[in-house]
């Protein structure tokens, strides 16, 4: 059966989200500051609202894909409670106390509130890749669950709204870090003549073997334990690490996305856990753990076990 949703925001993940809702026949109503960027998806058969009011007042299930929480604040400004008994999908990528804020006031005037984090790309979206994190409003998930379904596989993590922010930012940043030690990889092989398309047999292979080390790390952060049956401890590590940073500065690649790895493995290794694995690397600073608690602003706490320095 057609169900009613509305899109407010078509950049490229909006027109994605909204193309794959119209496909899969639901009834769309698309909103864009820059209206022209509706066009396409009208002509696909999507209604164009004038305002934002207007898309809110068209459906039931209103979804946001903006670049950032100033842009939904700044486009929820004056929705008061036009919003009530609405259920908002927020999918824009944004920090704990952006989305508490959001829940809070949306709450206020009546809606229910869906946090979400989309783990895809545009062409991804309506495919078996893509999966999208959703916490909030239990009931409101449930009732949306089958529209949602259509984007690719729905994760629903809680009611805490926080939980999908705070997982899509940790997801993102494994992929920044995969994605930045690639680009340094490919830098130096370059140094030495192999194209990145050369390089490509080489380092797949070897990330794919990598991955297969992340239980045994997990299982080390839960415990604390990371001096257990030790394989590659961080002093023999550490010589590695100083020998990719020095090496590129003689060979002129900018060390940048190294050099941070080298300073915090240094770290570790001056508080004389040297022949410890290097799954001890980053934790919550005891301060910034300490202040999070008490502003019990940020989601979750750390399950991190050992004394803490002020709480
Ligand atoms: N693209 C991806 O690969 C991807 C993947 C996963 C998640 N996401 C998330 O999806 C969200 C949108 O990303 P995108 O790729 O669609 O970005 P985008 O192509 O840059 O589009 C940004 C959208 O935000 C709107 N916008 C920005 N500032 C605004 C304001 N002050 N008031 C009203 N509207 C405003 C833009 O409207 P105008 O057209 O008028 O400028 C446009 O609709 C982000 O939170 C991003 O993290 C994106």
């Amino acid at each position: 059966m057609s169900k009613s949703i509305s899109i407010i925001g078509l950049g490229a993940m909006g027109t994605a989200l909204a193309k794959t809702l119209i496909d899969a026949g639901d009834t769309a109503t698309v909103w864009n500051r820059t209206s022209a960027r509706a066009d396409a998806l009208v002509a696909r058969g999507a209604r164009r609202a004038a305002t934002v009011a207007e898309a809110i007042a068209a459906s039931d299930v209103l979804i946001l894909c903006l670049t950032d929480y100033a842009a939904v604040e700044t486009t929820l400004a004056d929705v008061g409670t036009a919003i009530a008994g609405k259920t908002v999908v927020n999918l824009t990528n944004g920090r704990p106390h952006e989305v508490r804020a959001i829940a809070a006031r949306l709450a206020g005037y009546g809606a229910r509130y869906l946090d979400g984090g989309i783990m895809a790309t545009p062409p991804m979206i309506g495919t078996p890749h893509a999966f999208v994190l959703y916490s909030g409003d239990r009931a409101a998930f449930g009732d949306a669950g089958e529209q949602l379904a259509a984007f690719g596989q729905s994760h629903y993590l809680g009611e805490d709204p926080v939980l999908a922010a705070v997982s899509d930012l940790a997801l993102l940043s494994a992929m920044y870090g995969l994605f930045g030690g690639y680009l340094h990889a490919t830098a130096l092989a370059g140094s030495v003549g192999f194209t990145a398309k050369q390089f490509l047999p080489l380092v797949e292979p070897w990330l794919a073997a990598m991955m297969t080390a992340l239980p045994d790390y997990a299982e080390r952060i839960d415990s604390g334990d990371h001096s257990r049956d030790v394989m590659s401890n961080l002093s023999m590590q550490s010589v590695a690490i100083t020998n990719i940073v020095a090496a590129s500065r003689s060979l002129g690649i900018d060390p940048a996305f190294m050099e941070p790895i080298e300073r915090l493995a240094k770290k570790r290794l001056a508080a004389g856990f040297g022949s410890d694995e290097a799954s001890g690397q980053v934790r919550a600073d005891d301060a910034l753990q300490c202040a999070a608690s008490k502003q019990q602003a940020d989601g979750p706490r750390s399950k991190r076990r050992g004394p803490s320095a002020c709480c």
